[in-house]
């Protein structure tokens, strides 16, 4: 784990509100796997005080890149970032997803910005020869960011794009047609969605692995503000910053 300071390379709005900034550190490029993240100090005063966590979203050697939407103060002052303004960043952090195992095919399920890890994890399933499906679920069809993906299916909200309704119905219909071989599920989105994915998971027998991105403040397990509850294991919690963010659906309960 390394703090580095380093230039903006680009930053570019790749879908409707959804910014992509890329970075370069060596220190950092060379130890990093998909489902980790780094921690942003954002702001160049007190405002806002805490560092924020993004996932890695790609990694091409030394350049890194993260994709975001606006939600608050800090990512609005990370939307505002231009060539060669300088960012104090901390990582990597967390647990990586699990690749290892005797599967064969990647489901991917993501919605929303829940999309951020997952070109990254794309980029190393491929090597690994999995065949990768993945879910895009969004509110409507500008809001799907679907570069680097691969065989991409969508759900939007309001059915501007591919199927109308949640991605985990759309994962549903698409299994039932398309009964997969050795799978497992990785998973990004909102709660409700990771809770209806877990549900489904459990009912129908398939592995799934979550990556949680509730809010955080250190990132490295001092201040105890990242809890999650655990349904099996030693601890009742689990914090997600050093034991996550990505989880076994089946060792966590979504509160
Ligand atoms: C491990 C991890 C990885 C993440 N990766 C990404 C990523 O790749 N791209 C991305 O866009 N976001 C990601 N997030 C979420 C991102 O960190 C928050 O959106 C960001 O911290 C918000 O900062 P802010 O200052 O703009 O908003 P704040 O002013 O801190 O918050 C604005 C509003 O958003 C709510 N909020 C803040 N953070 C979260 C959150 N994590 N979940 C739900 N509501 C929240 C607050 O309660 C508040 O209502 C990740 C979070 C974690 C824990
Ligand atoms: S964010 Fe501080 S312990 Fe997890």
């Amino acid at each position: 784990m390394k703090v580095v300071e380093v230039p903006v390379i680009a930053r570019e709005e790749i879908a409707e509100g959804i910014f992509c900034l890329s970075f370069a550190s060596e220190e950092i490029g060379k130890n990093i796997k998909p489902g980790q993240f780094v921690n942003i100090r954002i702001g160049e005063g007190l405002q806002p005080l805490l560092r924020r966590p993004f996932s890695i979203s790609r990694s091409d050697g030394p350049v890194l890149e993260i994709i975001f939407n606006v939600v608050g103060a800090g990512t609005r002052i990370l939307a505002g970032k231009k060539k060669d303004d300088i960012l104090d960043i901390l990582g990597p952090l967390g647990i990586p997803f699990g690749v290892d195992g005797e599967y064969e095919t990647a489901l991917i399920v993501a919605g929303g910005l829940g999309v951020a890890p997952f070109p990254f994890l794309t980029e190393l399933l491929r090597a690994h020869s999995w065949r990768i499906e993945t879910f895009l679920g969004a509110r409507n069809a500008g809001q799907i960011a679907e570069r680097f993906l691969e065989n991409v299916h969508v759900a939007t909200d309001d059915g501007s794009r591919g199927f109308h309704g949640t991605v985990v119905d759309l994962l549903d219909h698409y299994l039932r047609e398309h009964p997969p071989e050795r799978p497992k599920i990785f998973a990004c989105g909102p709660t409700p969605m990771l809770r209806a994915l877990t549900e489904y998971a459990i009912r129908t027998n398939i592995e799934c692995e979550l990556s949680l991105e509730g809010e955080m403040a250190c990132g490295i397990g001092i201040c105890q503000g990242c809890p999650v509850e655990r349904v099996r294991g030693p601890k009742r919690y689990a914090l997600v910053c050093t034991e996550g963010p990505t989880f076994n659906c089946r060792d966590v309960q979504l509160n």
